[in-house]
């Protein structure tokens, strides 16, 4: 049932170009540039846009904070659940709640959800799992397709949840016009191509160039991951994969907090994950970068395709296929989960049956 592959989590590491054409099909229209998500939420009815989630699926929602602010211009607040249903929130009519879960059963988002109708928000699931709780109690669902995921660690479903909250940024600001036609068709095209770059990102040469960064660094007792803007998340998500499946103490930051505490932390045990793929901010990247290999610590970094000129500033290099900024996230936690499964498998650790986590966090 896994395929042929050695665990479910390497199974749905490899659906994803799969599951990502499930999670946009039929609902990009390149001809009109318009996206079709079936929702009955008028995208003009709201003042705010609240996100709540739990692990992965908050880390997905974060990407989605910022694409939502960027392109639709609405303000954006995204917490943990287990704080969002205790911390009393701001909550009116003119909120719409967005809970985010792959299971759709995690009872912290779920008592959440409760808690933000209970205020009056609309409310909007992206989900995986089809009629499960959170589906029947929200007053929109917008599936993400990925297909059942059985790997304890999230992989697909995150990738489709990213693609998922892009969809509803790109819809968001189509309709409030905060997004001029030309920048949405090219998002929207930008979009269409991830699953053919996430096919591409898992090719046998990228797979053994990532093999054999993790067995050089396997036996690292702490790992740093630090990313800018849209991919400050995808470090998060990168360190939480490695924590849960390989054990190894990782932590993450937004490149541009490292000055602010955590460059104590470094030296040369110390393998830094950098996210510096093309984007706006690349350059400031990599100068963070730098303050890294001036203090000796070790670093890995996630560089588009033909990058060879910021390479020098590197240990190892994970190259990625080149895509738009706003969409990298997607392609960029593929890497991300390579890594943190090979050094798992380096380590002859489990990735399906982690210690101490279940598949759904049924209990507070
Ligand atoms: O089913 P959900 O998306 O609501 O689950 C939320 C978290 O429990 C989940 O993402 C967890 O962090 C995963 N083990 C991450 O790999």
């Amino acid at each position: 049932e896994k395929g042929g592959y050695d665990s479910y989590m390497m199974k749905e590491i490899y659906e994803q170009p799969n599951a990502l054409t499930n999670t946009l099909i039929g609902r990009l229209h390149d001809d009109t540039g318009e996206v079709n998500l079936d929702i009955n939420l008028d995208p003009k009815s709201f003042k705010r846009i609240s996100i709540i989630a739990c692990g992965t699926a908050f880390y997905a929602g974060m990407v989605g904070e910022y694409l939502i602010e960027q392109l639709a211009r609405i303000p954006v607040d995204i917490d943990v659940a287990s704080e969002y249903r205790y911390r009393d929130p701001l909550v009116s009519e003119n909120t719409l709640a967005i809970v985010m879960s792959q299971s759709g059963e995690t009872i912290d988002t779920l008592e959440a959800l409760r808690e933000a109708k209970k205020f009056g928000a609309k409310t909007l699931g992206i989900i995986n799992a089809k009629g499960s709780s959170m589906t029947r109690e929200v007053d929109d669902t917008l599936y993400i397709h990925a297909g059942p995921e059985i790997g304890v660690a999230s992989t697909k479903a995150y990738t489709s949840m990213v693609s998922a909250m892009l969809m509803l940024a790109l819809w968001l600001g189509r309709a409030r016009g905060t997004l001029a036609e030309a920048e949405g068709r090219e998002l929207l095209h930008a979009a269409r191509e991830l699953p053919r770059l996430v096919e591409e990102s898992l090719t046998p040469e990228r797979i053994e160039n990532v093999k054999r960064i993790a067995a050089k660094y396997a036996d690292a007792k702490d790992f740093l991951f630090l990313g800018r803007g849209v991919n400050s998340p995808t470090a998060y998500e990168g360190a939480l994969k490695l924590k849960e499946i390989s054990y190894i103490h990782a932590e993450a930051y937004a490149a541009g907090e490292m000055k602010h505490g955590p460059i104590a932390l470094i030296d040369e045990n110390m393998p830094v994950v950098v996210v510096a793929t093309e984007s706006k901010l690349l350059e400031k990247t990599i100068s963070n970068v730098q303050e890294v290999r001036a203090r000796k610590g070790k670093v890995i970094a996630i560089l588009t395709d033909g990058d060879t000129e910021n390479a020098r500033h590197a240990d190892d290099v994970i190259y990625v296929p080149r895509t738009h900024e706003m969409v990298s996230p997607v392609v960029n936690a593929v890497a991300m989960q390579l890594l943190a499964i090979f050094i798992a498998d380096k380590l002859g650790k489990d990735v399906d049956k982690p210690r101490n986590l279940a598949k759904a966090v049924t209990v507070e």
